[in-house]
């Protein structure tokens, strides 16, 4: 497995992260030793980045990480954990929550949760509009300072948002929605984050399964998916999507691999600065997602697959309504 830096100043990680929120049910019923044989494959197979947030079923995927990763060495890999999301028992979130006595109090619940003194990349999952994002920094540096926390990431923010949070402390990375069907990050963000030296974990990158080659019109989501409540998966926009899907399918098909792999390929082609997560959450889907990172594209790959699938060619929103609003840029 390749590496790549994050940023100027964050830490070097495989060229492909593992995102576990799957695996604790937002796309239904996960299976648990199936997703953690697929963390244990991951690692052997050289990932060392592995994404989580302390939300994904209120510590269930931190502790399914912990259990999944008892034993090992604590320098071969490294912990990427979004906090600040409020819950309630059920499902939804009641918004956002930065304070620092707040940061403090979801990271000694983590720690404690996945079993680790330390968090190497430790992100506000959304910007709490009533903290300023100085003082949510200003908390993750003096837990830098105690040696709770290794780097300072954040998530789905504006660029506005970057320049005042880099103010503060050195930002390792922005984790943020990218994909052939979410391109909003190019207009501001992506450029900020260059100037500044910051990288960019993407998430998404196969828009949570639509455009993996997987996904069918028919698809009945399980009660518990999320996606059944994602506009660009609902009756009205899925057929529209799935054709852009058809048409990167022929692109895959000459370049010999599979449309999930020619999609992460195409997020990793947009710059060294860039590492996709993947959201696998069985040891199949990972086993085809990680040849991705070797799938070479040229610049006629390029160009077939933006014929394909244009800019702002997806149909629906990225996100339900309600979630929307919470994000630092649209779709
Ligand atoms: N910062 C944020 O706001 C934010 C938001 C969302 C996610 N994230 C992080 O990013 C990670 C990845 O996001 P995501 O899971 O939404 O995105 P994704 O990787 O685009 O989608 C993952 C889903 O795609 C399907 N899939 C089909 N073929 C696949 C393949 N070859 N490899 C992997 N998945 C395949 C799987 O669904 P089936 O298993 O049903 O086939 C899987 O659950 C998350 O786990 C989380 O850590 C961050």
């Amino acid at each position: 497995m390749q590496t790549r830096t994050l940023g100027s100043t964050g830490p070097a990680v495989s060229a492909l992260g593992l995102g576990a929120m799957g695996m604790s049910g937002v796309y239904g019923t996960a299976d648990r030793a199936e997703s953690i044989a697929t963390v244990h494959a991951a690692l052997e197979a050289g990932v060392t980045l592995i994404d989580t947030g302390d939300f994904y079923a209120m510590g269930h995927n931190e502790l399914l990480l912990a259990e999944a990763l008892r034993g090992r060495d604590r320098d071969d890999y490294l912990l990427s954990v979004k906090f600040g999301m409020l819950r309630a028992p059920g499902p939804g979130f009641g918004g956002a929550d930065g304070r620092p006595e707040a940061v403090k109090n979801f990271l000694a619940y983590s720690l404690t949760r996945l079993g680790t003194d330390h968090i190497d990349i430790y992100r506000p999952a959304r910007l709490d509009p009533a903290v300023p994002i100085e003082e949510t920094v200003g908390a993750i540096k003096e837990m830098i300072d105690a040696g709770y926390v290794r780097h300072v990431g954040l998530s789905e923010v504006d660029a506005a948002t970057i320049r005042r949070a880099h103010a503060v402390h050195p930002i390792a990375d922005l984790q943020i929605e990218y994909s052939l069907i979410s391109r909003a990050v190019e207009a501001d963000v992506l450029p900020t984050l260059r100037e500044l030296g910051i990288g960019l974990t993407a998430y998404g990158v196969l828009s949570r399964g639509l455009i993996s080659g997987h996904w069918t019109a028919g698809h009945e989501a399980d009660p518990g998916d999320s996606r059944g409540h994602t506009p660009r998966f609902s009756r009205e926009n899925v057929e529209h999507n799935l054709a852009l899907v058809e048409a990167l399918r022929r692109v895959a098909e000459a370049k010999g691999c599979t449309v999930a792999q020619l999609a992460i390929a195409w997020v990793a082609a947009q710059g060294g600065d860039i590492v996709p997560l993947v959201g696998a959450r069985t040891r199949e889907r990972l086993a085809e997602a990680l040849p991705a990172t070797e799938v070479d594209l040229t610049a006629d790959d390029l160009a077939a697959i933006e014929k394909a699938v244009p800019p702002g060619a997806a149909r629906g929103d990225r996100y339900p309504p309600a979630l929307m609003s919470s994000l630092g840029v649209g779709n």
